[in-house]
């Protein structure tokens, strides 16, 4: 299978207005509507990656850094971390625009794992990543470091809740 780079899937600036109907009861802009757009963004970049049909694993700890306002800009960055057999980490960062004077915050970093199914809706492999840059090579060396947490964490929960039983 053919590699592909970061730069072939990524998504570099997609833009959101917040309107008055995406605020929370607070007036800023309501989390779970973030958290859908990283999604289905996420799983674009995923599906251009594997050229299959991705479903969402797992999604890591997500903190909302700061808070967007009534017309803010949200800009998200979007893009392939890592390549496994079947599984993909992707790395995505909100940042929140002020319309008059640009000033960007940094609101959100998460880390996603979607898995390729194929029409059996079984996993299915996926073309390796490659990584040129050292930027790019960083973040799949952390990805990878995190992928083995994720494992023990996984594995922990497992036995906790068998101890439960
Ligand atoms: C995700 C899912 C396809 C994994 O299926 P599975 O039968 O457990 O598959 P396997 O154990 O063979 O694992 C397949 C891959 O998924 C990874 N994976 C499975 N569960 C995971 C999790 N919770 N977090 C991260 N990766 C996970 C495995 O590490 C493996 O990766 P690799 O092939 O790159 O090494 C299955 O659990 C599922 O369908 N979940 C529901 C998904 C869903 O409905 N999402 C929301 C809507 S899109």
């Amino acid at each position: 299978m053919e590699g592909k780079t970061p730069t072939e899937t990524h998504i570099q600036d997609h833009t959101y207005k917040v309107f008055p109907n995406d605020l929370n009861s607070k007036g800023t802009a309501f989390g779970g509507m973030i958290m859908s757009q990283l999604d289905r963004l996420a799983a674009v970049v995923a599906e251009r990656h594997s050229g299959q049909t991705c479903v969402t694993a797992s999604v890591d700890s997500m903190h909302f850094l700061a808070p967007a306002h009534r017309g803010d800009h949200l800009i998200f960055k979007v893009s392939m971390n890592h390549a496994w057999r079947t599984s993909m980490e992707i790395g995505a960062k909100v940042y929140a625009e002020d319309p008059r004077s640009g000033e960007r915050r940094h609101m959100v970093s998460v880390y996603f794992t979607f898995v390729a199914i194929n029409d059996n809706e079984k996993p299915t492999p996926v073309p390796p990543l490659i990584c040129e840059t050292r930027d790019e090579k960083r973040r799949s060396e952390e990805a990878q470091i995190r992928r083995e947490r994720r494992k023990a964490e996984a594995e922990e929960t497992k036995e906790r809740r068998a101890d439960q039983i």
